[in-house]
């Protein structure tokens, strides 16, 4: 495993996936290649300018062409950062209609660290195929960062109490590099 192990950061469409550049900034400082890949959703939230410039890569958001080679170097591990109440229940279900789910889907039949901060409402969150989809998730091996009593309002833009798991992604992040560098 090289020192700079390569990490695909995927951002889904939520409000936290604005937030990348400051996560992706102590991420490289933390010692990963990182590559960002958005849905077609996230496109909207994230500064992908700013994303490639710090990671010297393209942010990818669609499968490419057939003929097209590979811009990014291939995943040692995988965040999804956040990942939407979408895409989990249809990660969960192994459909792949974007390059994100591809991406993700093949990680689970590869056996790739994943690591997921699902960021529903607190309402999606009580719908009944949500629990379902993460357990599913889990049971596949993903860790999976969610506390339930953090989520945002679905009532509200700024909730009190909503708070996105930054600082457990990191260290999640830190202890799974030092297992993948070491020996
Ligand atoms: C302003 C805005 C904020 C949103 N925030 C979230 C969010 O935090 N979490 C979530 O699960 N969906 C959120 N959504 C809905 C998703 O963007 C939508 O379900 C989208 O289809 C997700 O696609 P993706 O899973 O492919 O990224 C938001 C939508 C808008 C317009």
């Amino acid at each position: 495993m090289p020192a700079r192990p390569v990490l695909y950061v995927i951002a889904c469409g939520g409000r936290p996936a604005a937030e990348l550049p400051s996560f992706v900034e102590r991420l490289l400082g933390d010692g990963w290649t990182v590559c960002a890949v958005a849905t077609p959703a996230a496109t909207r939230f994230v500064d992908a300018a700013r994303l490639s410039e710090l990671t010297g890569l393209p942010v990818r958001s669609d499968y490419k062409r057939p003929e097209e080679p590979d811009v990014l170097p291939p995943a040692d591990a995988f965040a999804v950062v956040p990942a939407t109440f979408n895409t989990v229940n249809k990660w969960a279900h192994g459909i792949s209609d974007t390059l994100v789910l591809g991406l993700l889907n093949e990680a689970v039949g590869q056996g790739r660290p994943i690591v997921a901060a699902p960021w529903p409402n607190a309402a999606l969150a009580r719908h009944p195929v949500f629990p379902r989809s993460v357990a599913e998730l889990r049971a596949w091996g993903v860790t999976v960062l969610l506390d339930t009593d953090r989520l945002p309002n679905p009532d509200s833009d700024e909730p009190s109490g909503a708070t996105f798991p930054w600082t457990d992604l990191r260290d999640h992040l830190r202890s799974l590099r030092a297992r993948l560098t070491e020996g």
